[in-house]
Formats: structure tokens, C-alpha cells, sequence
């Protein structure tokens, strides 16, 4: 097949045949299907985890590589991948996993699934902040134990998630469509970002210019930010303490943005009344046990985009783009 594009003056990458991918993971039927038909893609029908050694190996002849967030790609690695090797592409929004700079200075580009991630994410977001304010986990656990003998008033009261106050850190698209869908609860919407938004995107969310100022601030706390440097940790017992009390904390980012001790204690004490955590330190299966334990947490296991539709979309992104990138064409989802 001829992918390339012979454009004047377009930096043309001229291939005589289907570009060759490796996928490091199984992906879903529809995106595997694509993958055979218009490129030469090399899959993993057992769905192992692949060492860096295996990928680097495995990349010989290879025009992209299409991973996923369980494949780090450190400098390292990047400096051994083979020169035919063009693109990177990850079936996430985020890229914590990938040392763009090592991508950059090989000139390999970094594709990554902005949006197609939004909607997905945002549901399980608002799923872990109803699960936590109305004690989900502890009705379910007590519904599954046979242990519920009687109606009262008072059994399991939760906290009001309609009219309350949400604080968003991290005003991305994931940020601003989880203020969106919390409007329909009539929630009054805060955030914190690292450059304000236009009048139009704020769409009547209040601008607070530091976490410490948009913390005391928020009764539900939903963390939307990226994992950087500048992040990682950031909610901390010292950060805890000017939530208000009984604050709910819901984190669909990135586990590593949480110091977990500090949560954990937060939970324990009341301070914090409910988490909803959808990501962890040491996921999957070095996750802080006190989280499984503790019946004001409700947890789901890393499935923000886990949604079919979703998950096809971001598979059909990443191909859109190598195709568009393969071209010399500018690409939406390039990173690098
Ligand atoms: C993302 O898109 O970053 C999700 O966490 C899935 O990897």
C-alpha cells in the first residue's frame, strides 16, 4: 500500500508498504481489525506485559510503537529503540509513562487520545463522587452480607451531592467536562489551573489562583490535573488540612498525586468523610491495603475510559493520527 503523500512541500514520509506497528497490548476487536487491515501490525493476543527489552527487540522494522500506560517508556528504552521506529503512540491521555524528552530528541512523535477520553473518564468521575458522598461501598457491603434488617431514617445518611460546592483541580478537558456534567446538579463549580480559562470556557466556574486558596473553598474535591513534577504529591497532610471538614476527595487522575498516608489519616479522622478513587500508588497490585479496607472509600480499578465506545475511539485516534502523521499532514493528538 502507498501511504505516502507526495505534496510539494510537505515533509513526506514515502512508504511502499503498509506501515509496520507493534501493539503491547490486546486491544478491542474493532481497533485489532483495523490494525490488520491497513497496516502490518504486530499484536499481543496473550496480552503479557512487555519488558523493555522485549519491545525494544520486537521493534526492529517497526514504524510505530502502540502502547499503553502498563509499557514506561523511560530515556533509556527510547535510546534503544531501532531509527525506522517514527512514532510513539499511547492509548491514553496521559503520558507520565513516556519520557517525551528522549522521544523528542530521537524525533520520534508522541501520539496520545485527548478527548476521546473525556466523556468515559468524567462518568466514572461522577460515579465515584456520588459512590463516596452516599456511602455506596457501605450499603453494598451490607446489602451482600444479608446484614440489612430494617428501613430507618437515618440509615446511611450521605452527604448532598445536588447544590453542593465542587472544587476541580486540573481544568483540562477533563476538568472542564466533569464542571459541565456537575452543573446538572446544580453544583457550584471552583477550580484551580495553572492559567485561568476564558470567560466563555469558565462558563460561571470561579477561578481560585492557588490550590492552598481553592482547598478551604471546596467541600467535594475532584482532582483532574495531570501527573508532572509539579503535582505529584501535591495533596498532602498539609494541603489536607485546609479542606473543609467532611470534604469528599475524588481522584481520577493519577494515584501519585496523593500522598496516601496523609489520605488514609484524613479518612480514618473524619477530616476527609468519603474518598472515590479510581487510580493509586502501585496500582494494580501494590494499591495501600487501608483504601480496601476502609468502608468511607469507594474504589474502581483504573477504568476512567473504560468504556467500549471510548476505548474504540482511542484506538481509531492513534491510527488517524500515525496515518495523518505518515503523511507529513499536521496531527490533532500529537504530544512531541
Ligand atoms: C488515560 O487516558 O490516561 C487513562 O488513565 C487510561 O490510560
Amino acid at each position: 500500500m502507498l501511504t505516502a503523500m507526495f505534496g510539494a512541500t510537505k515533509r513526506t514520509t514515502v512508504m511502499t508498504s503498509k506501515p509496520r506497528i507493534l501493539v503491547t497490548r490486546t486491544l478491542m476487536e474493532a481497533n485489532e481489525n483495523r490494525l490488520r487491515a491497513e497496516f502490518d501490525a504486530t499484536l499481543n493476543p496473550d496480552d503479557h506485559i512487555m519488558s523493555a527489552d522485549e519491545i525494544v527487540a520486537a521493534s526492529h522494522g517497526m514504524d510505530a510503537l502502540l502502547i499503553c500506560v502498563t509499557e514506561p517508556l523511560i530515556a533509556t528504552t527510547i535510546e534503544r529503540l531501532p531509527d525506522t521506529v517514527k512514532a510513539i503512540m499511547t492509548l491514553s491521555v496521559g503520558m507520565e509513562h513516556i519520557d517525551l524528552d528522549a522521544a523528542k530528541s530521537r524525533g520520534i512523535a508522541v501520539l496520545s487520545t485527548p478527548d476521546a477520553v473525556n466523556d468515559p473518564t468524567v462518568e466514572v468521575a461522577m460515579l465515584l463522587m456520588l459512590g463516596a458522598a452516599r456511602r455506596a461501598t457501605e450499603g453494598a457491603a451490607l446489602m451482600r452480607k444479608h446484614a440489612w434488617t430494617e428501613w430507618t431514617p437515618r440509615l446511611l445518611l450521605g452527604t448532598d451531592v445536588t447544590n453542593g460546592t465542587l472544587g476541580i483541580f486540573g481544568m483540562g478537558r477533563i476538568g472542564r467536562t466533569l464542571a459541565q456534567r456537575a452543573r446538572g446538579f446544580d453544583m457550584t463549580i471552583r477550580y484551580h489551573n495553572r492559567t485561568r480559562l476564558s470567560f466563555e470556557e469558565e462558563a460561571g466556574a470561579s477561578y481560585y489562583t492557588s490550590i492552598e486558596s481553592l482547598l478551604p473553598a471546596s467541600p467535594f474535591l475532584a482532582i483532574t490535573a495531570p501527573s508532572t513534577p509539579e503535582t505529584r504529591g501535591f495533596l498532602n497532610a498539609e494541603r489536607i488540612a485546609l479542606l473543609p471538614d467532611g470534604a469528599i476527595v475524588v481522584n481520577i487522575a493519577r494515584g501519585e498525586l496523593v500522598d496516601d498516608d496523609a489520605l488514609i489519616d484524613a479518612l480514618k479522622s473524619g477530616k476527609v468523610a468519603a474518598a472515590g478513587l479510581d487510580v493509586f500508588n502501585g496500582e494494580p497490585t501494590n494499591v495501600n491495603p487501608a483504601y480496601l479496607e476502609l468502608p468511607n472509600v469507594f474504589i474502581t480499578p483504573h477504568i476512567g475510559s473504560a468504556a467500549r465506545n471510548a476505548r474504540a475511539a482511542m484506538g481509531d485516534m492513534l491510527m488517524d493520527g500515525l496515518n495523518l502523521l505518515l503523511a507529513g499532514e499536521p496531527v490533532p493528538n500529537r504530544v512531541v
